[in-house]
């Protein structure tokens, strides 16, 4: 069975995309907890206790190793080691060549350029080293940065979509990366 130690690192100019150990869970609820952060999100409730079991259960996996679950890595600096935030990445169930990815940055790191090379980065190497076919992102259509970030990152908007999201009328919208084929 494979394990995180089997998934080297994915390296950026400045961060590091690694696996979470459970110890950092703290971490990530501080950030998950800043309304600003929370905003647009869909996670209700941080429960500390649930956080450390996705991440324990994490541990014997790799990320894109099973369709349909969720696999989160930490965002890395690599001048000081300590996290900015994380990124996570869902191959589609019904689309096993596809997967959705999601992006935190915490507060105190924000306005950097942070999302967009850990989101940069990420995707390389889903439709690089991964093969993927495509990179998808859902992002609330009120939420600029999130849009900044997968526009600076290559992706294009692919489906608009009017709905109710985090109690509100708004719209989902869909971002798109594709692997690019040399043309023959
Ligand atoms: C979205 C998020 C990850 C961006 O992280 P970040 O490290 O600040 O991102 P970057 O520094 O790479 O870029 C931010 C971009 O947003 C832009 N931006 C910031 N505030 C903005 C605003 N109010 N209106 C328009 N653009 C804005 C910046 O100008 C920048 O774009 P540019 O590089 O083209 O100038 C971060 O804001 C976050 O974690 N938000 C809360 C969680 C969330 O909503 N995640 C997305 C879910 S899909």
């Amino acid at each position: 069975m494979q394990s995180v130690a089997d998934f080297a690192p994915i390296v950026a100019e400045r961060l590091l995309l690694r696996p979470f150990v459970v110890e950092e869970a703290r971490v990530i609820v501080a950030y998950r907890r800043d309304p600003a952060v929370a905003r647009f999100q869909g996670w209700g409730v941080v429960d500390p206790g649930e956080i450390e079991r996705d991440l324990e259960a994490m541990r014997t996996r790799t990320p894109c190793d099973v369709p349909g679950p969720w696999f989160q890595l930490a965002v890395v600096s690599r001048a000081t080691r300590g996290i900015v935030g994380d990124v996570g990445v869902r191959v589609l169930a019904e689309e096993p060549d596809a997967a959705e990815i999601g992006y935190t940055i915490a507060p105190a790191h924000q306005g950097q350029g942070y999302g967009t090379e850990a989101v940069s980065a990420l995707c390389d190497w889903l439709l690089g080293p991964r093969a993927l076919a495509r990179v998808i992102a859902v992002v609330d259509g009120r939420n600029a940065p999130s849009i900044a970030v997968a526009e600076n990152a290559g992706f294009h908007r692919i489906a608009l979509v009017e709905t109710r999201h985090t109690g509100a009328p708004t719209a989902l919208l869909t971002y798109e990366r594709r692997q690019s084929r040399a043309v023959p």
